[in-house]
């Protein structure tokens, strides 16, 4: 689904100028298709019909609670990774029985309210931590659902700062020392391992490594039923990339035919945990141009929103593409940086992009920014975040109000004594 398009040389989220957004909420801003993440759910969802699975949004990559409260009525599951994850369901009305909890550092308070809400389950990620659960799930008199973080070994052929599955990473347990793993934690009472999990890694555009994952788990499953262990769901983890430049991803149809292949007939509950393939290419980053700055080397376009907004480029040399939100012709095309205000050389969103240089107070919009966008923005240089807007067709919502000043101290004190004194220096 294209949910960004132009209309008379105009860009639109559906039915929305970008341009009229921009007016009326300021910039940078992030605007959100509603409709372009319901239909990747949608579309994933079919492809598994005939399937016993169910699709658990990674809402660490968008989880402003509009957005989530929409995924829940659509009948998505949630993967969460913390207490605040959690507290953002609830907030948003989402089903605690489709909620899986991950992470290797889960605390004593986010594993009780996760067993106090009554989550699906937990994945867990260490020995400790399955003493941890069992002991916790025991004091509040509860058996609780968990399943194993299995480090498949499977080269993700991604980013290596979003490749978790080989053994390198410090996610999941070695496949090798499963079996132990399983007969140690039939002893513990208070947890049912009913499952395994994977997650090899993220953005990642082909099939294999995932159809490789897939029959590792298989075998996995087979060896560990055979030892009397009750496995009921495998948990292939997130990870399908989508298009920022010109990557010609696994499609929804593709992914699930080829996941559905290796499953079939093993009597499984397939869990999914997809995040940017939902949401990624459903968001922009709209923002001005506030000066142009030509040089003999370089060409600078300086806009208002900068690295704290958006740090992919940044972080990992992330390509994201940038577009005006008025079609034009005019101008030479030139190679340009395209930067923002913060003070230091990171802060950039393109280096050496060839686009028509911009006049200063356009507006620019900075593509696939659903994902991993707003929800890794800070408060660097005391900016504040951006305000995010979903659009549903012609509906457009404040899903959350820009941050003033005072929200740069919320929750700041000085105490008197350390006050500047008036009249003195
Ligand atoms: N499940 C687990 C256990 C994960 O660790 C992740 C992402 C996902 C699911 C969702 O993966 P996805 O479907 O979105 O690929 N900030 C980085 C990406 C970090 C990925 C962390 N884990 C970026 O901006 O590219």
């Amino acid at each position: 689904m294209d949910s960004f398009r132009y209309k008379n040389g105009r860009l639109f989220a559906e039915n929305v100028s970008l341009e009229k957004l921009a007016q009326r909420y300021g910039t940078p801003l992030y605007v959100y298709s509603l409709n372009h993440v319901l239909e990747n759910f949608r579309a994933l969802d079919r492809a598994f019909k005939g399937m016993d699975h169910l699709i658990c949004f990674s809402m660490k990559v968008n989880s402003n609670i509009a957005l989530l409260a929409a995924m829940a009525r659509e009948g998505s599951g949630f993967d969460i990774v913390s207490g605040g994850e959690l507290y953002r369901l609830r907030r948003a009305g989402a089903d605690m029985s489709k909620v899986v909890f991950a992470g290797v550092g889960k605390s004593e308070s986010e594993i009780r309210e996760g067993i106090q809400a009554g989550i699906f389950m937990f994945n867990i990620e260490s020995w400790p931590e399955a003493l941890r659960i069992d002991r916790i799930a025991g004091s509040m008199g509860k058996q609780v659902k968990v399943d194993f973080r299995i480090n498949p070994d499977v080269d993700a052929k991604t980013h290596a700062y979003i490749s978790t599955g080989n053994k390198e990473n410090k996610f999941g347990l070695p496949i090798g020392i499963a079996d132990e793993l399983f007969k140690n934690a039939s002893r513990l009472k208070n947890i049912k391992v009913t499952g395994i999990h994977l997650h090899i890694g993220s953005q990642i555009t082909q099939i294999g490594p995932f159809v490789q994952a897939a029959r590792k788990a298989v075998g996995l499953v087979r060896r560990l039923r055979a030892l009397g262990h009750d496995i009921q769901t495998v948990n292939m983890g997130g990870g399908i990339g989508i298009v920022y430049d010109r990557e010609s991803p696994v499609s929804a149809t593709q992914f699930a035919a080829a996941l559905k292949k290796v499953f079939q007939g093993e009597g499984i509950k397939l869990l999914l945990e997809p995040g940017r393939y939902m949401a990624g290419n459903a968001g922009v980053l709209v923002t001005k141009v506030e000066y142009v700055k030509e040089s003999r080397s370089k060409d600078f376009v300086i806009v208002d929103a900068a690295m704290n907004d958006l740090i992919r480029p940044m972080l990992y040399g992330a390509f994201h593409a940038i577009a005006p939100l008025r079609k034009s012709s005019k101008g030479r095309l030139r190679k340009v940086d395209v930067v923002g205000p913060i003070c230091e050389s990171g802060d950039f969103f393109a280096k050496d992009r060839k686009m028509r240089l911009p006049a200063e107070g356009e507006l620019l919009a900075i593509h696939s920014a659903g994902a991993y966008g707003f929800v890794m923005a800070s408060n660097y240089n005391s900016r504040g975040r951006a305000a995010e807007i979903l659009v549903d067709g012609s509906k457009v919502i404040v899903a959350r109000k820009r941050e003033l000043y005072a929200d740069l101290v919320r929750g700041e004190s000085v105490p008197a004594y350390l006050r500047p004194r008036k009249g003195r220096r």
